[in-house]
């Protein structure tokens, strides 16, 4: 089945052409085209996504990919075009869902037009959860091995911070999550008050080597909590207090009105808040894959491109004798890749979406 998936949903523009086979049992992949437009250099300077512009430029950006994933051959072999409903920005999902119902409509006045075409060989048309993506992103984990249930996954993007229990590729059943802020919204937030530029968490990671991450104590919130939800609000606010004390402190000490943090400094908070949010994740994890003997762990979305927090989770999967299963780095940030592949688990499972943006879109 070739299946073209586009996704706007946040401020990554995206477009691509996969071929998939295969059941349930043993789904794979095939990468044709992936092309990504982000739109972080335009969003910087306000510390953050502005809907309405990443808006303009998810309809610039859409028939520019459209035209480097297909050329001009609208009337090529496309089983399937899907585009992403939610959850996200709803103006941004909208021109995503616009454009996708236009390309459609050039699609099938194209394969109308070729005669010897079966009525069922026409393309069709259906919506995709975001989160679904990042969720099956796994299936193109480079580890060849057969992959091992039940699994417990753990999502962590910029909006969402999930755990799962997966009996199957399809059994999914949602443990826990965030009560207050996401992971990578944490990151974003610590890399604001850290003054680094927007997206905060590759920054992070990036002063974070430089840093000692023993050197302060922030706390683990709910670390020790029964349930397998998690909070990330009140990490993100004890740094916002060491940081002020330690300014504080230096205008006192030094009889300025202002004092900056040394680059040392900044590099020892962000360490130290890194670790203690990927050691709340971790517990979690160790916590729900002892509860539920699971043979497997899996991480997706955005903040599961940090080394730091891959390479824990790797040893303690290392030392629980489990398999960790994630895909390679450039497939954790916003891509079409895996909204491809939701939209196939979803059609071998008979799942379907409306073609209607649902921002607050869940699992
Ligand atoms: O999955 P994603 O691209 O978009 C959403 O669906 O939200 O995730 C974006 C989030 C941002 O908060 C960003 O700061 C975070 O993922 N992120 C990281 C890293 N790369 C991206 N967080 C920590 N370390 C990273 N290397
Ligand atoms: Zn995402």
């Amino acid at each position: 089945m070739k299946i073209l998936a586009i996704e706007s949903s946040c401020d990554e523009t995206a477009i691509a052409l996969i071929e998939a086979r295969g059941g349930l049992g043993c789904p794979a992949f095939k990468i044709k085209k992936n092309a990504v437009i982000s739109q972080v250099l335009i969003h910087s300077p306000y510390g953050g996504v502005v809907p309405n512009i990443a808006k303009r430029e998810h309809a610039k950006n859409l028939p520019f990919l459209l035209k480097r994933v297909l050329g001009i051959d609208f009337c090529q072999k496309i089983d399937l075009l899907v585009v992403t409903v939610g959850p996200g920005l709803e103006p941004c999902l909208w021109e995503g869902i616009n454009f996708a119902n236009q390309a459609f409509q050039q699609i099938i006045t194209c394969q109308k037009q070729k005669a010897n075409r079966q009525k069922n060989s026409f393309t069709r048309l259906a919506g995709v959860n975001h989160l679904e993506g990042h969720l099956y992103s796994f299936l193109l984990s480079r580890k060849k091995t057969k992959f091992k249930f039940p699994a417990i996954h753990l999502l962590v993007s910029g909006g969402h911070t999930m755990l799962f229990l997966m009996r199957s590729l399809v059994d999914i059943e949602k443990l826990g999550e965030t009560r207050d802020d996401a992971a990578g919204e944490a990151f974003d937030k610590v890399a604001r008050m850290l003054k680094l530029p927007y997206p905060g968490g590759p920054e992070i990671e990036k002063i974070a080597k430089r840093g000692n991450p023993k050197s302060i104590n922030f706390p683990r919130p709910m670390i020790y909590s029964k349930n397998f939800d998690l909070s990330f609000s009140g990490l993100k606010t004890s740094v916002f207090y060491y940081l002020r004390d330690l300014e504080n402190k230096k205008i006192v000490k030094e009889q300025k009105k202002e004092n900056k943090i040394s680059q040392e400094e900044k590099a020892n908070i962000a360490a130290s808040f890194q670790r203690a949010a990927v050691d709340v994740l971790a517990h979690k994890t160790v916590q729900a894959v002892s509860k539920f003997e699971a043979k497997t762990v899996m991480i997706s979305g955005g903040v599961a491109a940090n080394k730091n927090f891959r390479s824990q989770f790797e040893n303690f999967c290392k030392n629980l004798k489990i398999d960790f299963i994630s895909a390679p780095i450039k497939f954790q940030t916003d891509n079409a890749v895996m909204i491809g592949i939701a939209a196939y688990i979803n059609h071998l499972n008979n799942k379907k979406y409306e073609l209607q943006a649902r921002g607050g879109m869940s699992l």
